[in-house]
């Protein structure tokens, strides 16, 4: 099992550290598969109350492991960690609190919007650059952006690859709040505190009734991979890959 994800109770909080500073949390098979497993385990544990995803200072996630994505478009087989992992998370029964600050790229984005509340940092910038790459947006955001941010900010977001500050973020109602760096984890920590001392039965049919069913969403995930699949073999999605992975920094 992997070091990356660190998963760790703190009373009836579950906490899920996106944890590989080196890589700004780039997201491979093996992260993806620990997350599911947590939150599995804590969706079937009375005993927690509601989950959380925090990464590293400055990093929340720069998003899935392009190396990984080179894999598929050379003709490798990408497992299935990453959609199984989407799909828990569409399912997933308790509340989901997230703490972003810095990188938000790609999964990082995208997995905010199935949290109940999200808190990020003023340096935070949210940013989803699928069609750049030659990709098409996951996750179920295709169904979800348009909703939360309308069509037009939902295009500047998935289809143009505008990056959203947090104010922005917040203004456009993608995020719950922001705060500075240094009260990130506490302020998530305290939200999470608030929603594991509210009446659980209560609490979880507010929230099914709030989400409504998943089945749409869950399709749409399918439909969204299926399309996903055939473009990471596709000529665009392959020079853009290749061009990320042969870049000189400096
Ligand atoms: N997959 C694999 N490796 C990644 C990565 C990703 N998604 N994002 C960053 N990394 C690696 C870099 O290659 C670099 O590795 P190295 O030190 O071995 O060269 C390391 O993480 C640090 O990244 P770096 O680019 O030096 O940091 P930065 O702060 O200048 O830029 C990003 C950070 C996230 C803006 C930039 O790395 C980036 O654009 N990454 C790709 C994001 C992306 O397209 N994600 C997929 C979305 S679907």
């Amino acid at each position: 099992m992997t070091d990356h994800i660190l998963v760790e109770r703190q009373g009836a909080i579950q906490i899920i550290r996106m944890n590989r500073p080196d890589k700004k949390n780039a997201l491979t098979r093996a992260m993806y598969a620990k997350m599911s497993a947590a939150l599995a385990e804590g969706d079937a544990d009375p005993a927690i109350r509601v989950h959380v995803f925090l990464g590293v200072p400055g990093a929340f996630s720069s998003g899935n492991d392009l190396a990984d994505f080179m894999v598929v478009a050379s003709g490798g087989d990408g497992g299935t960690e990453v959609w199984d992992f989407l799909m828990a998370l569409a399912r997933v029964e308790k509340a989901i609190v997230s703490g972003v600050d810095g990188i938000a790229v790609g999964i990082g984005t995208t997995l905010n919007l199935h949290c109940d509340l999200t808190f990020a940092t003023p340096r935070t910038v949210f940013r989803t650059p699928f069609v750049d790459l030659g990709l098409v947006p996951e996750a179920g955001s295709s169904l979800l952006a348009p909703r939360i941010l309308g069509q037009q900010g939902a295009f500047a977001l998935l289809g143009l690859g505008e990056g959203f500050s947090a104010e922005r973020a917040k203004a456009a109602g993608l995020i719950y709040d922001v705060v500075e760096e240094a009260a990130l984890e506490a302020s998530v920590l305290a939200a999470a505190s608030q929603i594991a001392a509210k009446p659980p039965q209560a609490l979880k049919i507010a929230r099914d009734l709030m989400r409504g069913s998943r089945d749409d969403l869950v399709a749409r995930i399918g439909e969204e991979s299926e399309h996903f699949r055939e473009r990471l073999k596709s000529d665009e999605a392959r020079a853009a890959l290749t061009a990320f992975m042969t870049r000189k920094k400096g």
